[in-house]
């Protein structure tokens, strides 16, 4: 564990100094290591630390996982709050609650000693079948660097360092450790960067993971272009590269990981063994200048997260509190998708019903994962409201709960997936789109002998509902959101909560209709994975080719209704640097307060290249009473129009008319308006 280090002399060096700036206490330490210890600061020891330098009070820097809870080292002895799944979170469409929920996550980091929390995961849901896809946001780039940047910040913000992951393109489990994934350019810039160059430029954040993946034929923690030159040098990235925990494995010398600026090799040395790092130094293979270059980012960080601070300088961290778990609750209630309510079967009114049918393998579900489980996003909760638990607790003996659907008033499923059989879990991919047989025949039969039979989904990535979804009345995509997910799924179907979540990834009709399953040579590949879908991910790809989803992206029902207009725009005609401001008024005309996402896609109409017939470009939750409104305004400006151009490397955007639209989902556009930009081909980036 952690040596304190304990030498009142320390207070004698200048970087021990808390009144002098960062940079050059930064400095003044990086000048009084030895080589030998610059060495040691390069690779981890004992899973989750760094090697402690105590001859300057350098203390080891603990860095834990995971995206839905700490998990404060491999042996789990702490309990502490699980937050909902990403992709729940990813479904409020809330930017402030994943403010929250990051300063939330960061005070249990702190809480239980460390500095450094190994999340957000943000890698794009290029597949359903993904076997971590509820680790990460969504298919949109735009809304994962929205998100992703509100993360950040509410974690940075308590002086712990967020740890964004994986850089890049691990968008699949299988074979993760050694898959090249073959990506164009242009499918890098305008739809896998984006969200890594926004936690860089707008959130400052202080670490990155590098990928086990290989891209475009380099190991993402060897690859220069893409660290050095790409994050490091054109996007101002200041933090340190950490690789995946044994992302070095397969990679052949010191030097390249050295080379491309990744700092910190985890969990172990391997390729940074001092040996190693001394020997490539004494034959010149790596320069000081590098070597201090990747030690000055770690310990930049060390100073950022407090390491070096006296105790009451840095915030005070809290576990298991009633606001973290008000937190975790409300982003539940908040991601949680009414995707099916026909003749408003839902809310149930409780005054009316007198028993309830609850059913299904995922009644029970506990989806934190055991202590011991094998995602390093499993953690170990307080406590765990599972569906049935929340059922119970909201019918308060007034409902009786049975176990059998011919007799009561409604039936209940519980259904979806389970990271514990295998769906939805760290390194491996699903094996099945669909739901278990006996989920269907258990759907099927039930709701033959009571009509009244809903569905709520428990699981963490799109599934295929054929077979079944034509007969269910409604259907609630509840996902995996956290500790309270029982108490939250029963104030949706009881009204006390009105659905205001939204699909941050298409669910396909048919796996055969996503652009990622066209054949084995895009997913998941054998050792090459080719992404020839290029920027058609996710929705892009359905509208591009006029494919029906199941449900699309941005998608979500509501109790009540929202009237959109009065759409007005500053200017029609637009060129470089002008300013776009849309205007609208949103009103709820229905009987119950809800919250709305307006979502705002452009589409570019004339264009000599292939563009998606909408992407993404703004959205705007809002709460409102019945018949109360609100007036909303966006902001676009010249690259919200841009394309990324192979050839120049350069963002462009081509005269002509962009229609602006507005809508309640992708699919479902409300207003829209056409401007035309009259300026200038070439964009700087
Ligand atoms: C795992 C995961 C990564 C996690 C790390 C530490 O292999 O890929 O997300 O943070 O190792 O557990």
């Amino acid at each position: 564990m952690r040596e304190e280090i304990r030498d009142n002399n320390l207070m004698q060096y200048p970087f021990m100094n808390i009144n002098m700036n960062l940079e050059s206490r930064v400095d003044d330490l990086l000048g009084r290591l030895t080589l030998e210890e610059k060495f040691s600061l390069c690779s981890g020891r004992q899973q989750w630390y760094t090697s402690p330098i105590k001859r300057l009070g350098v203390k080891s820097f603990a860095m834990f996982d995971g995206p839905h809870g700490v998990r404060p080292g491999a042996r789990i002895e702490k309990r502490v709050t699980y937050f909902p799944s990403a992709i729940c979170r990813a479904s409020t469409w809330n930017p402030e609650l994943s403010y929250e929920f990051g300063m939330a996550i960061a005070q249990e980091v702190r809480e239980v000693g460390g500095n450094m929390l190994l999340a957000p995961g943000v890698n794009i849901q290029r597949s359903s079948m993904c076997g971590r896809t509820f680790e990460y946001q969504t298919e949109d780039p735009y809304l994962n660097s929205k998100l992703a940047v509100s993360v950040i910040r509410g974690i940075q913000s308590q002086r712990i360092a967020a740890c964004i992951k994986h850089y890049i393109c691990n968008n699949q489990e299988t074979n993760r450790k050694k898959v090249n994934v073959n990506v164009s350019e242009r499918a890098l810039r305008e739809i896998y960067f984006p969200v890594f160059k926004a936690a860089v430029e707008k959130a400052d954040v202080w670490s990155i993971m590098g990928s086990y993946n290989k891209i475009n034929g380099i190991y993402g923690c060897a690859h220069k272009e893409l660290l050095n030159n790409i994050l490091m040098e054109e996007w101002g990235f200041k933090g340190f590269v950490v690789s995946d925990w044994g992302a070095t494995d397969f990679i052949k010398t010191t030097e390249e990981c050295v080379h491309a600026g990744m700092s910190l090799e985890m969990p172990r040395t391997v390729l940074y063994k001092r040996k190693k790092l001394r020997e490539a130094y004494n034959q010149g293979m790596i320069t000081e200048v590098e070597l201090n270059n990747i030690v000055k980012r770690l310990i930049r960080v060390m100073f950022l997260t407090g390491l070096f601070d006296p105790e009451d300088l840095v915030p005070l961290g809290s576990r298991n509190t009633p606001e973290h778990q008000d937190i975790t609750k409300r982003i539940a209630e908040e991601g949680i998708v009414l995707l099916k309510n026909m003749k408003n079967t839902l809310p149930l009114d409780f005054n009316k019903i007198k028993s309830i049918a609850v059913l299904g393998p995922n009644m029970n579900i506990k989806p934190s994962a055991d202590p011991d489980g094998t995602s390093s996003s499993s953690v170990y909760p307080l406590y765990e409201v599972t569906p049935l638990e929340g059922m119970i607790n909201r019918c308060k003996g007034r409902i009786v709960i049975e176990n059998s659907a011919s007799n009561a008033d409604v039936t209940i499923i519980f259904a979806g997936l389970n990271h514990k059989l295998g769906m939805d879990a760290e390194d491996q991919d699903k094996d099945s789109f669909d739901l278990s047989e006996e989920q269907v025949k258990l759907i099927n039969q039930t709701v033959e002998v009571n009509e009244n039979t809903i569905v709520v989904l428990i699981n963490g990535s799109p599934i295929g509902m054929n077979g079944w979804i034509e007969n269910i009345p409604a259907v609630v995509e509840a996902w995996y959101s956290g500790m309270e997910a029982g108490n939250a799924i029963a104030d949706v179907i009881f009204g006390d909560i009105n659905p205001s979540g939204k699909l941050p990834i298409t669910f396909p009709q048919n796996l055969s209709d996503s652009p990622a399953h066209k054949s084995r040579r895009t997913f998941p590949g054998n050792d090459e994975v080719h992404y020839e879908e290029e920027i058609f991910v996710g929705y892009r790809y359905f509208d591009k080719n006029n494919i029906n989803p199941l449900f699309p992206f941005g998608f979500g029902l509501s109790y009540t209704k929202f009237e959109y207009k009065n759409l007005k725009i500053n200017k029609t005609k637009f060129s470089r640097k002008d300013i776009l401001v849309i205007e609208l008024d949103i009103m709820n005309t229905g009987t119950y307060a809800g919250a709305e996402v307006v979502q705002l896609y452009v589409q570019d109409i004339e264009s000599s290249i292939e563009r998606p017939p909408k992407e993404l470009k703004g959205f705007k939750k809002t709460f409102l009473k019945p018949n109360e409104a609100s007036h909303l305004k966006f902001k676009l400006r010249d690259i919200d129009f841009a394309y990324y151009d192979d050839k120049s490397h350069s963002w462009k955007i081509e005269k002509g008319y962009f229609n602006l639209l507005i809508g309640s989902s992708s699919r479902d556009i409300r207003l829209e308006a056409q401007v035309n930009y009259n300026g200038p081909t070439e964009l700087v980036n």
